[in-house]
Order: structure tokens, then sequence, then C-alpha cells
């Protein structure tokens, strides 16, 4: 069990969380392994399973994997490169910080599904093949549905967007993404009008994502929501590329969602499925830890985190040089978003809702 205490910081402790999907997944991988002692039987079961992701079948012979040889050397050879570089939308410029370094966005990460105890994920994704892919639409809509993403990325016209990203963990980067809004794909899923409720549900590879393998705790796979007014704000993005190329896989790749108002956690990677409710739906670590993440998740530096403050953030320019910066209301991008939230503190001393 030694890996369960490898943590990120502003993970929860193993003993304040006990969601019943814990201990389900838990105890379904303990029976797999017909046995009892789970740290013996997870090392040797683990290193097992990583050997034959490993290796690749070339011409009729296995072949030990090619491991990139740094983070940008992790865009997937066959990516939709159709529509790169696209042109910059200036409606969103940050002019109070520069843009952050290519390197350090992709090589300090938080991708859980291959690693959560580590920034460094960029080495952990050489089994992770993720084209040809496919979006799978379903729930309350006209007709459920299956969007293929070379078609869907050829279909729509591409644009970057230089946004602020604020991950909760009090970090920050300035990001230029590419891809196209929320709303065009939402509206491509032809939703029923009483749907008021969008869930995104990210890919569960174990084969391919060590992190997946090794950390059966975690109820598998990432999902997130946004109310459907949210989703369909301007500012909310569908992101394919960064820095004006695909996104690589520790970043996301083939797609991942841009909600820069919100912490990034809010943004789930890799996403292979959409469904509509009309209630609101469960969220990854809004279920694991409802009083720590909450269902809206916007960045205020006036609800500081049960554990630390949000008021201030690292800035992470490049990968040797950090500031610390005030963080703004809704990062910056109240002009577009104020509005659904009336109720959120303007001020330190107003209420605290999450
Ligand atoms: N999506 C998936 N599927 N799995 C994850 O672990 N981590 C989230 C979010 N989306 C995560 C995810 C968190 S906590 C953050 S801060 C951002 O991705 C990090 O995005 P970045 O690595 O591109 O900076």
């Amino acid at each position: 069990m030694g890996n369960i205490i490898l943590r990120p910081g502003w993970h929860i402790k193993e003993s304040a969380a006990t969601p019943h999907s814990f201990y389900k997944n838990r105890r379904s991988f303990i029976k797999s392994l017909g046995l009892g002692a789970i740290g013996l039987a997870t090392t040797t079961n683990l290193a097992c399973a990583g050997d034959r992701a490993r290796t690749a079948e070339v011409n009729g012979t296995t072949q030990p994997r090619p491991q990139p040889n740094g983070p940008l050397d992790t865009i997937p050879a066959n990516a939709t490169r159709v529509g790169y570089p696209a042109a910059r939308n200036g409606a969103f410029s940050v002019s109070e910080r520069p843009e952050s370094g290519r390197l350090v966005a992709s090589s300090y990460n938080n991708f859980y599904e291959f690693d959560a105890s580590t920034k460094r994920v960029w080495p952990l994704t050489a089994d992770y093949d993720p084209f040809p892919w496919e979006i799978e639409v379903s729930g309350m809509v006209e007709a459920p549905q299956t969007f293929d993403l070379d078609a869907l990325i050829r279909s729509m016209d591409l644009e970057e967007r230089l946004y602020r990203f604020r991950c909760v963990e009090a970090w920050s980067m300035t990001i230029p993404w590419t891809g196209f809004p929320l709303a065009k794909l939402i509206e491509r899923c032809n939703p029923l009008s009483s749907a008021t409720f969008v869930k995104f549900t990210s890919v569960n590879r174990p084969q391919q994502m060590p992190g997946i393998r090794n950390q059966p705790w975690y109820d598998w796979p990432y999902y997130e929501a946004l109310r459907i007014d949210e989703a369909m704000n301007e500012v909310a993005f569908v992101a394919t590329g960064l820095y004006g190329e695909p996104l690589t896989k520790q970043n996301g790749a083939p797609l991942r969602l841009v909600l820069p108002w919100k912490y990034g956690y809010k943004g789930p990677k890799a996403v292979t499925k959409i469904e509509f409710f009309d209630r609101q739906p469960g969220t990854f670590w809004n279920d694991l830890q409802p009083g720590e993440y909450g269902f809206l998740s916007n960045v205020n530096p006036n609800i500081p985190h049960p554990r630390w403050s949000q008021a201030t953030e690292r800035f992470l320019l490049d990968e040797n040089t950090q500031q610390r910066i005030e963080t703004k209301l809704f990062n910056g991008y109240g002009e577009w978003v104020g509005n659904l939230y009336p109720n959120e503190p303007r001020d330190p001393s107003g209420p605290i809702i999450r």
C-alpha cells in the first residue's frame, strides 16, 4: 500500500476520505487478485501489466515501445493537424502577465490516469495511443450519436486563445490553446430544451494509463460536469492543441475542456463521452470530498480552500521562474461569466460558496 501515501499536496488524507466507491473499487481489486495481501499482490500484478504495456508488436515480433525523449515528443504522431497553427482570437488577451513557456506547460501537469503523485507525467505516456478517437453523445438529446474526432476537428474553425490557467493547488500559467468554443460542440449534440446539465467523461484505458492500473482506489474514469448555461458561455473552450500544435498526451490529448474561470480540475482531459441531464450529475472530486471541492469551483480569491488561501497564486513563467501574484475574481473572466454567479462573494467578507 506504499503508493497510496504518495499524493499531491492538495489531495485529502486517506483517513478523511471514505467514499463508497473507494472501498467498492479496492474490494473488487483485491478480489480480482484472489489475495488478501494488497501490497504484495499489487506490486507483483502491476509489474506484469506494465511489462505487457511497454512492448509492441512490430512486423510479428515483440519490440520495446519507444519512450518519449522529452515533454514535446508526446504529440500523438497521427494527431489531426489540419487548421494548425490557428489565428489568435484577440478578444481574449492577457495584458498583465506574459505567456508561460511551452516547456513548463508540458512538463508540470496533473493527469492522475498516469500518476497522481507527480507533475512529471510525460515520461509515463508512451503506451497511450489516443487516435482514432470517438466521442459518444447520449442522455437528454434528440438522438444519441458518435462523433469521430478527426472529422469533428476538420469541420470546426480552429482558433487560438491565450487564457489564464489556475489550479486549485494555487499555481498558475498563461497558455495559448487551440480549439473551438464548447458551445459549438454542445449545439451539434442537439440537447433537449429540458436538459440543464452536461457531463464529460474521460477515457478509461488501464492498459495504456499506469495511474489507472496502479491507483484502483480512485473512481475511474475521471468525470466532470457543468450547468448548460456555463457550458454555453463564450469563454468555455474545447482544446485540441496548445502552442500552435496538437495537444501533447500529458496535456490531455486528443481533446480536453478549458474553463479558465474555474479551477483546473473542472476541465477533464481526454474526453470521450458527453451526457445531458435535467439534474446535477456527480463530479470526480466533489464526490470524493465535497467539503473541499465544490461543483461550481470558480476561481475566487474570497473563498479559501479549507486548508489554504486562494488569495494569491504561484505564476509559473518557465521551468526556472515563478512569481507570487494576486488571484483575480473568476480568474479575470468576470466580464463574461460574472452574471452566472450572482451569489458568489465579490469581496473577502462574503458568504463561502463552493
Ligand atoms: N483530467 C483528467 N482526465 N485527469 C486528471 O487527473 N487533472 C485536472 C485537469 N483535468 C485531470 C484532468 C487538474 S487537477 C488540473 S490542474 C488540470 O487538468 C491540469 O492540466 P495541465 O496538466 O494541462 O496543466
